[in-house]
């Protein structure tokens, strides 16, 4: 599939099957879908009889969601909010535990397939990138930041090796208002390699993307609202894309399952007196087959890890930050 034929192809749920059987929903329990993008994984719970809270932070998906929410009579409440503030607003909704939770990270197809959202390289548009379509957007950031700032988002969340080389670039050529631009100006600093699969520009759209929606500090926190609203007994299923991601699942799923102790100097060691497991011991990842990789290409670089909560008390924040946002 071309890259122009996987942007117009509607969203296509990634590992649908795995994260169905990891939440194994019922008739009558209640799921958080943290993550509804295009309903992917919530038709499919509300499918088994559940009842589902989802949430997106964009509003686009929340309005598009509006029908699917009529058509189910009840058994489907939307709510636009980020998940890391899932425990709170499912108290204003008068739920305080729920028998499953699912987090797919990232941007949707539709948010990459709208070139006025500014997400994509591949189509020219306005250098926005804001999930909620609100706050500072990529030209505002780009266009004021420290060269050296730049540069660090750029290595860190993007992990591009020439991130100071990329963001001396940038600073040289500002302002800049396009997604186009941006991706000329990456490509030229970094230089044309035809036989590259992957533009330059990828790490740079993605470390600033993840930047701007705070997305590792959404992640963290969002594990935590998790912990904290899953019954004991109840699923948490979190479909990751990057190694940066899966680093933050798998650390906080091991440490809160006691399979090592507690990276952190704020938390004691689960062995040796500290807060008992509050996750189960956690199953091997999930990936994609070949079969599925070949339907969907995104589906590739998805990581599926699930696990179980104990009936032990969460552990709630403390857990030592990873990585630069603050
Ligand atoms: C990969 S898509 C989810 C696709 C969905 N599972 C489906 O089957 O259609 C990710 C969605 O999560 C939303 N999102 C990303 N970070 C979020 C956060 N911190 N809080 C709430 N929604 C978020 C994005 O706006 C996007 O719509």
């Amino acid at each position: 599939m071309t890259a122009a034929a996987l942007l117009a192809a509607p969203h296509v749920p990634v590992l649908l099957d795995e994260v169905i059987a990891g939440l194994d929903p019922k008739p009558g329990e209640t799921h958080v879908d943290g993550t509804f993008g295009a309903g992917g994984y919530t038709r499919a719970l509300l499918r088994s009889g559940a009842h589902v809270v989802a949430f997106d932070r964009d509003p686009d998906a929340i309005a598009a969601g509006r029908a699917i929410e009529a058509e189910n009579d009840g058994a489907l409440t939307l709510v636009q909010e980020r998940f890391s503030r899932l425990a709170e607003a499912l108290s204003e909704h008068g739920v305080d535990q729920v028998d499953g939770v699912t987090l797919d990270i990232g941007v949707s197809s539709m948010q990459l397939d709208q070139a006025e959202r500014g997400f994509s390289f591949q189509a020219d548009g306005p250098l926005d990138m804001r999930m909620e379509q609100a706050g500072m957007s990529a030209a505002d950031y780009l266009n004021q930041a420290d060269e050296a700032d730049i540069a660090d988002v750029l290595h860190d969340l993007g992990e591009e090796p020439r991130a100071r080389r990329v963001a001396r670039a940038i600073v040289a050529a500002r302002p800049i208002s396009r997604t186009s631009e941006l991706a000329d100006i990456v490509r030229r600093a970094l230089g044309h390699r035809p036989h590259e699969k992957k533009d330059p520009a990828t790490r740079t759209f993605q470390a600033i993307r993840i930047h701007l929606n705070a997305e590792l500090d959404e992640l963290e926190q969002g594990l935590v609202a998790a912990e904290r609203v899953l019954r004991p007994g109840g699923r948490l299923a979190v479909v990751s894309f990057h190694s940066m991601e899966d680093r933050i699942v798998k650390r906080f799923l091991r440490e809160r399952s006691g399979a090592t102790p507690a990276g952190s100097r704020h938390l004691p060691d689960a062995r040796a007196g500290g807060p008992r497991p509050s996750f189960e011991a956690v199953a091997k990842p999930v990936r994609a087959g070949e079969a599925e990789i070949a339907r969907n290409p995104r589906s590739r670089s998805a990581t599926l890890r699930v696990a179980r909560r104990t009936e032990a008390s969460p552990w709630g924040l403390g857990a030592k930050k990873e990585g630069r946002q603050g």
